[in-house]
C-alpha cells in the first residue's frame, strides 16, 4: 500500500475510534441528563454558538408595532399568561417550575436580569423559534406576529413601565392557558 492509503487507513480508524469512544462515553453515563447535574465543558460556549448562529441576522428586524400603553399592556398579559411561570413576575421568586430547570429562565423582571440590552429582533426570534432542548417554547404557532411583537415590547420595556402595566402584572396570577387562546 502507498503512503498515502495507510494516511487515509489511519484516518478512518481514527475517526471511528473517536464515535466509539463518544459513544461509550455517553453510553456509561458521562452525559448526565440530571437537571441539577453541573455543566459539561464547553456545553455553554457550544449552545451560545448555535444560537448565535441560528439567531443570525435577526438584530436587524424591527418591531412594527407603535410603542405605546395598549401595545404594551397587550404584552404584559400574554407575558403573564405564557411566560411568567418561567420568567417571573416583579418582587416575586423564581417560581417552583423555573427552580426545577436547566438551563434556568433569565427572571426577565428582575432589577439585574433585564434583557432590555438584547435587540427587539433577536428577542422576536427568540419568542418566535423558542430555543432547543432548554424549555424555552417557540410561540411562532400559537401567537400572532402582533401578539409576539407586543411580548416583545413588554419584555424589551420592563425597566419603564407605565403605572397601569404594572397594575395588571400585580392584579392575577399567572396561569397557563391552552393553545390557541387568546389571553384575557
Ligand atoms: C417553560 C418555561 C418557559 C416559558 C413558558 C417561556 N420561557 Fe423564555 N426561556 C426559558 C428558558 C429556560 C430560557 C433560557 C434559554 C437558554 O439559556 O438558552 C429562556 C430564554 C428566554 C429569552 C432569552 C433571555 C436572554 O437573556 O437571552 C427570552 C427573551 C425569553 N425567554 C422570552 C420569553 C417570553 C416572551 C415568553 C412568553 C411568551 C417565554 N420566554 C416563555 C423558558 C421559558
Amino acid at each position: 500500500m502507498s503512503r498515502w492509503s495507510w494516511f487515509v487507513v489511519g484516518m478512518v480508524i481514527g475517526v471511528v475510534a473517536l464515535v466509539a469512544g463518544g459513544y461509550g462515553f455517553v453510553r456509561a453515563g458521562g452525559v448526565s441528563m440530571e437537571t441539577t447535574a453541573r455543566p459539561l465543558p464547553f456545553e455553554r460556549q457550544v449552545a451560545h454558538l448555535a444560537l448565535r448562529a441560528s439567531i443570525g441576522n435577526a438584530a436587524a428586524v424591527k418591531d412594527p408595532l407603535a410603542l405605546d400603553d395598549d401595545n404594551m399592556l397587550a404584552g404584559a398579559q400574554i407575558y403573564k399568561t405564557h411566560c411568567a411561570v418561567c420568567h417571573g413576575l416583579p418582587g416575586q421568586p423564581p417560581s417552583v417550575i423555573s427552580q426545577g430547570m436547566f438551563p434556568p429562565p433569565p427572571q426577565l423582571l428582575q432589577p439585574n436580569a433585564m434583557v432590555t440590552d438584547d435587540p427587539e429582533g433577536v428577542t422576536y426570534w427568540k419568542v418566535t423559534h423558542g430555543i432547543r432542548l432548554s424549555g424555552m417554547p417557540g410561540f411562532g404557532r400559537t401567537l400572532s406576529e402582533t401578539q409576539r411583537w407586543q411580548v416583545t415590547m413588554f419584555v424589551g420595556h420592563a425597566d419603564e413601565l407605565a403605572p397601569a402595566v404594572k397594575d395588571e402584572l400585580a392584579r392575577e396570577p399567572a396561569r397557563p392557558a391552552p393553545a390557541g387562546s387568546t389571553p384575557q
